[in-house]
């Protein structure tokens, strides 16, 4: 067998998870999730929303921020009723521009700086002769006391900024609005984004209870039938899960992160991480001289410097050499390339996102498990991100892990791509928590 043989091998030994191995990964997720529920020491942390299904009735002018990890979103949405809306104003910006010269995810930015950014970026599109009601998708793991206080717990997806662990977010909101003499924008309530995407989709499907982030992070949400008023959408953290085969490029990837032992199913599954992890195998291959004669590229020598982006292009490159070697000039001109080189190249990326993709699956078969033991009813899953929307193959590979988890009974369950759902999830987040809200009215009181 030749040495490119055998590292192929080598390759699926390390990602490819058989169909056992997401059975188990299925019931210790389960149990986590009761765990969790239950107060008791879990990965997951199972965070109440206050929120529950929307009635797909809501109508209204409502202002949305969406704080993502790489962007921010404000929208302008008017909710018209019967699940339907229009997007009457949108504003997006990176969290950090190294063109523009500022940074608000590093551990230089504090509080004030990162909300008074969100809050200048509200008043592009809010006017100052209207009162909005504004719904807040914060996309990190919070610990609700209501709709509108939330404490952030710890920072994931690598962002530093100072001073916000452990603060209520609609407070430092707030704050900034205040200081900016934006009394217009009243925030209403804040959600997780698998909250808001969920949302987003159960306004127009009334068959959607379970929402997830396939994107810079990952992450699944879904209505709890056994809340004790009324059901209510749990946020599961459930790229925090830990019961996971793990390969050596795991390890090191967890080892030089920001909070090692933590966020263990989202350093597999998520474009913030599949880069990296492609960027370690690649590296490994190179040492062992078995990619480009073992000689390293520059652009292959920093840590994170591949994205999940590289990944979708690799993906995307299978049977297509011409693509892989383009893909590899974009990066170094000098680099000579052998059909071996770009094989390996292409199946690493393969793996590591058929890997995240089996992963999401598997963690959505636990949740419906949960819900609905033996899958009598229909169930739309809401999944909004970068990886379901553009990685090549990602939302094939993960029907066909449910098809193969669930057997015929998977007709019963629905993906669906919740496109822009963080964001007009928050609008209709703000519709459902405010029985009188009708849209902007003129200004009439500052707050
Ligand atoms: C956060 C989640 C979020 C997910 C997707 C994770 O890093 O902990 O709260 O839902 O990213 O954005």
């Amino acid at each position: 067998m030749s040495a490119v043989q055998q590292c192929l091998q080598q390759l699926q030994a390390d990602f490819a998870l058989s169909a056992a191995q997401l059975a188990a990964i299925i019931g210790a997720f389960l149990h986590d999730m009761e765990e969790g529920i239950n107060g008791r020491p879990s990965s997951l942390a199972m965070l109440p929303s206050f929120l529950t299904k929307p009635a797909g009735s809501e109508k209204g002018v409502f202002l949305a921020l969406d704080f993502g990890g790489t962007n921010v979103r404000v929208l302008l949405a008017e909710l018209t009723g019967k699940g339907k809306y229009t997007i009457l104003a949108r504003h997006n910006v990176l969290l950090a521009d190294p063109v523009k010269g500022y940074d608000y995810t590093s551990s230089s930015a504090t509080a004030a700086d990162l909300f008074g950014f969100l809050a200048d970026q509200l008043a592009l599109i809010a006017s100052p002769d209207k009162i909005y009601l504004l719904g807040h998708t914060f996309s990190f793991p919070c610990r609700q006391t209501g709709i509108n206080e939330s404490f952030l717990l710890y920072w994931t997806k690598e962002i530093k900024t100072a001073g916000v662990e452990g603060q209520n977010i609609a407070e430092l909101l707030r704050q900034a609005l205040f200081s900016r003499s934006l009394f217009h924008i009243h925030p209403v309530v804040i959600a997780n984004d698998t909250v808001s995407a969920l949302l987003a989709a159960a306004y127009q499907d009334t068959y959607a209870d379970i929402g997830s982030i396939c994107g810079t992070g990952h992450n699944t949400c879904y209505l709890e039938p056994s809340g004790h008023i009324q059901p209510m959408y749990i946020n599961i953290e459930s790229g925090n899960f830990d019961k996971l085969p793990g390969n050596r490029y795991d390890t090191l990837l967890d080892k030089a992160s920001s909070r090692p032992g933590a966020a263990m199913l989202e350093k597999r599954c998520a474009g913030r991480y599949i880069g990296e992890l492609l960027r370690l195998v690649l590296v490994d291959m190179i040492q062992e001289k078995i990619l480009f004669s073992g000689s390293c590229p520059p652009f292959l020598r920093n840590e994170h410097s591949l994205t999940g982006k590289d990944v979708a292009v690799l993906q995307h490159a299978a049977d297509k050499p011409e693509q892989t070697a383009a893909w590899l000039a974009s990066h170094s001109s000098q680099l000579i390339s052998t059909a071996g080189d770009q094989q390996l190249l292409q199946t690493a990326a393969k793996l590591i996102a058929e890997r995240s993709a089996r992963l999401a699956a598997a963690t959505y078969a636990a949740v419906l498990k949960r819900i609905d033991p033996s899958l009598d009813y229909r169930h739309t899953i809401a999944i909004d991100g970068s990886l379901y929307e553009k990685l090549p193959g990602y939302a094939a590979a993960i029907a066909a892990a449910l098809q193969e988890l669930l057997g015929n009974k998977s007709k019963q369950v629905k993906c669906i791509l919740a496109k822009d759902g963080s964001g007009i999830g928050a609008a209709i987040a703000a519709a459902t928590t405010h029985s009188c809200a009708k849209g902007t009215v003129p200004v009439t009181h500052a707050y």
